[in-house]
């Protein structure tokens, strides 16, 4: 950094204090403002002019990233700001200050989703008291996929790590949050939102999303420079850190089948109207692995294994009665909610 000046307790040279002052300059966009900017309306006309099929698919697909914006903001919050400040990483200051816009950005990104499918698509499904927070479930596709699993999974592992600051538990929690979550589940949400966007180009949604993907693209950066430096720790042969590479590799073939369970909700199972198409997706997916795990950090990850992992569980999904389970889980949330089961003002 040349920015001219220093500080004494701040390195104002560190990788760390870039991403902070990134995060100052690029990740303060207004979710309101452009709210008031771009306006709903051009989007909820092109919404009503869509097909049902196309709309279900859109739904599904803003549905997995509601829940997961909702799942990283609340493990951003309570797990990893702990996890920055763990001995490992040497009373990073600049890490923890970075962390503060991580935070912040993520809460806006369940602002920006929340609002959106709530004023633009009508309110389904994403009632607040079914918020996981308040006892709820997660929203039924989410549920009925199974994507909520990693979710839940990547609470656990956060949670622990946050406890024990082991850096083998950071390890594996931070290959689920940054790695497979944002890496992969986010990043090939939005290769299908700039797909899916010739055939239906709604402005509000691509503005936002332009937003959501250049911040994600920080928070990898993030997730990817913290655990090279723990294999590099352990490269150098610290005794605490041996065993962090080999539990990243372990906890992506443990997980990276959500990747199908996300696929199922917007391709051929919901017979990809909008033209999405999922051997692309999963194309799209074995580079990226590629490109994180085996060219950033230096680790051996086959990613035929993993491409066959995925074709697998996507397989396994289009077997399974999802819409059986997603009638369930509706059910059982209007009932929840005390009203009948077509009661909701819904626009699709
Ligand atoms: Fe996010
Ligand atoms: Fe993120």
């Amino acid at each position: 950094m040349t920015n001219g000046f220093q500080a004494e307790r701040i390195d104002t040279t560190s990788k760390w204090y870039d991403l902070f002052q990134k995060g100052v300059e690029l990740g303060t966009w207004n979710v309101e403002k452009l709210f008031e900017e771009v306006g709903f309306e051009e989007d909820r006309e092109i919404w009503a002019s869509l097909e049902p099929g196309e709309r279900t698919q859109l739904r599904y697909l803003l549905s997995g990233f509601l829940d997961g914006e909702f799942a990283v903001g609340e493990d951003a919050s309570h797990h990893l700001q702990r996890i920055m400040g763990a001995p490992c990483f040497d009373d990073n200051e600049e890490m923890e200050m970075y962390m503060t816009m991580f935070t912040l950005t993520e809460h806006k990104h369940t602002q920006f989703l929340d609002v959106y499918m709530h004023e633009v698509m009508g309110e389904r499904d994403t009632f607040a008291e079914q918020n996981p927070k308040r006892g709820g479930a997660r929203i039924p596709i989410v549920q009925a996929t199974g994507l909520g699993e990693v979710y839940d999974r990547q609470g656990q592992l956060t949670a622990r790590a946050a406890h024990s600051q082991d850096p083998v538990d950071i390890a594996k929690a931070l290959t689920v949050y940054h790695m497979i979550v944002e890496g992969l589940l986010a990043r090939g949400g939005f290769y299908s939102i700039n797909k899916l966007s010739r055939n239906a180009p709604l402005p509000l949604l691509n503005h936002g999303f332009k937003f959501i993907s250049t911040d994600e693209g920080r928070h990898i950066t993030h997730g990817v420079e913290a655990l090279s430096e723990l294999i590099e720790k352990e490269r150098a042969g610290e005794p605490d850190f041996q065993g962090v590479s080999q539990a990243i590799v372990d906890v992506l073939y443990e997980n990276v089948g959500s990747v199908a369970d996300f696929g199922y909700m917007f391709t051929d199972a919901v017979d990809d109207p909008l033209e999405i198409e999922f051997d692309d997706l999963l194309m799209r997916v074995g580079r990226l692995i590629d490109g994180q795990f085996n060219e950033t950090l230096d680790l051996d990850v086959d990613h035929h294994r993993i491409i066959g992992i995925v074709a697998d569980r996507h397989r396994e999904c289009l077997e399974t009665d999802i819409d059986a389970e997603l009638r369930e889980y509706r059910e059982r949330y209007e009932r929840q909610r005390g009203v009948a089961a077509d009661g909701g003002g819904d626009r699709d």
